[in-house]
Order: structure tokens, then C-alpha cells, then sequence
């Protein structure tokens, strides 16, 4: 079978390296992909929000399969568009992917059936922000509604950093119309894990579990990126508290779906907060997380595309996944500035002394090619991950290749995965 994988990020690399071991994969394309994936798959230079460009592309070759990365086709409506054509695709439609598409809608529907988060209120300008910043007390959380690649996200601890966060949503308007309307809300205390499954319309197939580091300095400092590092298992989240989020959120999630008549196909990943009251939304994404799909894909050792497959037409036989027992690390190397404003232009050093090597693979996220160079063209630029028996020897194979790939305005966290460590 033919498959298109859409996107250029991480995520998409470690899809591609994932479905290239696939002997029903036939040919794998990637648009517009990047320089890493290039060794595993055809690039396609269509930019992954051309949606009627790639529909066209995916008519002409006769895609079996198509894969999305990236939430913006999928708010765009690509699922829709692919479907009009009778070409099999696998992503929610443009009405279920609000559920990413919108925190406004997310937080309501949440609401209206039930599902636990963190309570909440909606502000259209500065002074309902300030009246319902004043009702939860610091810290505050304040949303846009709208999609800001994971950057639209402030925690305000003090008066002043709140007077800064609404000056920046409502006048300076930093999220344009994706900050028109602003989810603000109680912040909650405990564990973050990211729990994804993959759905075809009614059916959740959980994914193993996955922590993530979304602020961009060591000890939770800083802001928050799109993710700095993950590991796969998550750490502190056993049998039961999977069975629980199945139970109170994901079924729900999907139930809900169904009623709105919003039927949900495609990655249901929940962002979640294990609270003492038990775990609790912090927000859906409708498509892998990035960087939690490197390590998941290191650790999978079922064949992905049968399920993609299945999901993709709607129904869930008799499959399941299943993930090595080892475990996967991933350190994200980004550049200086990122994530508001990343030096670009560097050339990388070192790369080639890691390829071939059992278990540590580095994913290509922003990278470009420049003569015979490949240079840092993004914020994050690289994803370095590897495989070992416990997270410790993971994060240690991870750390030790990391030192070996060089540029000028290299950054990373040094932390990933260690207060599980100390807790373990
Ligand atoms: P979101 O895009 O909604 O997941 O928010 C990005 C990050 O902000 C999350 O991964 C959390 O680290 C943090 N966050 C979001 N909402 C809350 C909340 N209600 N309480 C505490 N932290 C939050
Ligand atoms: N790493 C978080 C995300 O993909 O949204």
C-alpha cells in the first residue's frame, strides 16, 4: 500500500521511520517532510495546509492511507476534503478536531458531559478576565481559544504577571483571533501524563503512556514550548489510574462525540493532570503529540498501519498494540530564542556518528538542508531518543548522544525524566 504521512515535525519522522518497517508499506511519501525523513520516505513539497493540493496529490498516486501530523489540516477540514474524494484517511473530521481547534468549545463540552477538568470561565476582554482571575486566585491559568502551536498557555503567579499576560492577550493581541475569547481557570496540582489512544468513531486502543516536559527550562521553568522531552512509560501511573481515565474520560470523550454527532476518528490525546481528587483534563489534542509520539514509536512492536487502517474505515477488529517493556527516552535539542524567536542557520555537527546504532534514533524536527550540510532551520531542531531496560539507562544513552551533535546555538533541558527517577 501506498501511504502519505503529512507534516514535517518530529512527530512525523517517527511516524515515517515507524511505517517504513511495515512489509505492507509499498512506497511512503511525506509532505512537505524534512532532510531526516528524506532517508525514509519520497518528500512531497506540498505544505501540510495545502489541503486541496494534497488531496489532488493523494488522487493522482493512488494513496491506500493517509496520515496527518499536524493539527492545522485537521481544523482545516483535510479528513472532510479527503472523504468528499472517496480517499481513506486517518484524522478526525473538521467538527470533531474543534475539540483541539477550540479550548472554548473543549472546556463546554467537558462541562455538558461531565468529564473532570479544572474549573473555569470565559472572558471576551480584559476586565472579565481580571473578575475571573480574582475568583481562582494565583496561580491563574489563561487559555486562548484558538490554536497557537502549544505557546498559548500562561500561568500567572503574581498581579504583575497577570496584568502582562492579559496586556498580551487582549492589546497586543499576541494570539490575533485565536485570543479573542480567553479560557481562564483553576490551576491544578499533581502529575501531568499524556494518555492517547487511537479511535475509530465509538472504540478507544489506548497507547502506552507517556510523560512530557512542556516548559522550556530545567525544574519546570520558563514558558511553555511544545514539548521539551518525554519518556515512555510515564512514570507514576499504574494499571488502574489507565482503567480509571479510560473510564471517566476517554469513553465519555468518545460518547459525548458521538452524541454531538461529532463522531471522533482518528488520535484522541488527553493532557492530563493526576490531581488528588484523581486525574483531570487539561486539554484534548485531536492528533500524536510531539515529541510523545518518538518514544511511543521506539517502544511499539506491533505493526501500526493494520490499525491506522482500521480506524481510518471506522472499525476496530481484533487488534491490539503492544509495546516492548523497555523503556524510551527522547531529548529534545532546540535553538537559542525558541520558543519566540529561534536562531536559525546554524550547520549541525555529528550527526552521522549516530546513525546505525541499535535502539537511539534522532528524529528531525526543524532542520534544512544547505549545500551538503544539514543546518537548524526551527525551535525545535532535533529530537535525540533511545531505548533501555530502565528509564535511567534510556535517559543516559539519550544525554551521551546529545553531547555529540554540536551547534553554536544548541539548547536543551537536562532534567528530562529525573523527579520520576528520584520518586522511583
Ligand atoms: P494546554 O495546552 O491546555 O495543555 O496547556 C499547556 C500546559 O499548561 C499544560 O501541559 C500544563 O503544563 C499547563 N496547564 C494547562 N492548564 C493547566 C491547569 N489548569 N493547571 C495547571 N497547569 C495547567
Ligand atoms: N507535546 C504536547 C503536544 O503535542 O501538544
Amino acid at each position: 500500500m501506498k501511504v502519505l504521512v503529512i507534516g514535517s515535525g518530529g512527530r512525523e519522522h517517527a511516524l515515517c521511520w515507524k511505517l517504513r518497517q511495515s512489509p505492507r508499506v509499498t512506497e511512503l511519501y511525506c509532505a512537505p517532510g524534512n532532510p531526516g525523513i528524506a532517508q525514509v520516505a519520497d518528500l512531497v513539497p506540498i505544505p501540510a495546509d495545502e489541503i486541496h493540493q494534497l488531496a489532488d496529490f493523494a488522487a493522482d498516486l493512488k494513496i491506500g492511507l493517509t496520515v496527518v501530523g499536524p493539527e492545522l489540516p485537521l481544523t482545516l477540514g483535510i479528513v472532510d476534503e479527503f472523504h468528499n474524494r472517496g480517499l481513506h484517511i486517518f484524522g478526525p473530521q473538521q467538527k470533531a478536531a474543534e475539540l483541539e481547534g477550540s479550548k472554548v468549545f473543549s472546556k463546554e463540552f467537558m462541562k455538558r458531559h461531565g468529564i473532570p477538568t479544572a474549573d473555569f470561565g470565559i472572558a471576551h476582554d480584559a476586565e472579565e478576565a481580571r473578575t475571573l482571575a480574582a475568583k481562582f486566585g494565583f496561580p491563574v491559568v489563561l487559555k486562548a481559544d484558538g490554536l497557537a502551536a502549544g505557546k498559548g498557555v500562561i500561568l500567572p503567579k503574581n498581579q504583575e504577571e497577570l496584568d502582562a499576560a492579559i496586556a498580551l492577550f487582549f492589546d497586543q493581541r499576541r494570539f490575533g483571533a485565536a485570543g479573542n475569547r480567553v479560557v481562564v481557570e483553576e490551576c491544578l496540582v499533581g502529575e501531568e501524563v499524556s494518555f492517547t489512544s487511537l479511535c475509530d468513531g465509538r472504540h478507544p486502543l489506548p497507547l502506552a503512556t507517556c510523560k512530557d516536559y512542556k516548559r522550556l527550562l530545567d525544574n519546570d521553568e520558563g514558558p511553555n514550548t511544545g514539548g521539551m522531552g518525554a519518556h515512555s512509560p510515564a512514570g507514576s501511573f499504574d494499571k488502574n489510574l489507565g482503567a480509571q481515565v479510560l473510564e471517566e474520560i476517554v469513553r465519555p470523550t468518545l460518547a459525548g462525540m458521538a452524541m454531538e454527532n461529532r463522531d471522533f476518528t482518528g488520535v484522541l490525546y488527553t493532557g492530563l493532570m493526576i490531581t488528588d481528587d484523581g486525574p483531570k483534563v487539561l486539554e484534548y489534542n485531536v492528533r500524536f503529540g510531539d515529541p510523545e509520539t518518538q518514544p511511543l514509536m521506539m517502544r511499539m512492536n506491533t505493526d501500526l498501519l493494520p490499525i491506522l487502517e482500521q480506524a481510518a474505515v471506522g472499525r476496530f477488529e481484533t487488534l491490539r498494540m503492544g509495546f516492548r517493556k523497555e523503556h524510551a527516552a527522547c531529548v529534545v535539542l532546540a535553538s537559542k530564542g525558541y520558543p519566540e524567536k529561534p536562531i536559525k542557520g546554524d550547520p549541525i555537527e555529528g550527526l552521522e556518528k549516530l546513525l546505525g546504532q541499535e535502539g537511539l534514533e534522532v528524529f528531525h524536527a526543524g532542520t534544512a538542508t544547505k549545500g551538503n550540510a544539514v543546518v537548524a532551520a526551527g525551535g525545535r531542531v532535533l529530537n535525540v531518543c533511545a531505548t533501555g531496560p530502565h528509564l535511567r539507562d534510556a535517559l543516559k544513552r539519550v544525554y551521551s548522544a546529545s553531547t555529540q551533535i554540536q551547534w553554536p546555538n544548541k539548547i536543551l533541558r537536562t532534567d528530562i525524566g529525573r523527579r520520576v527517577l528520584q520518586g522511583s
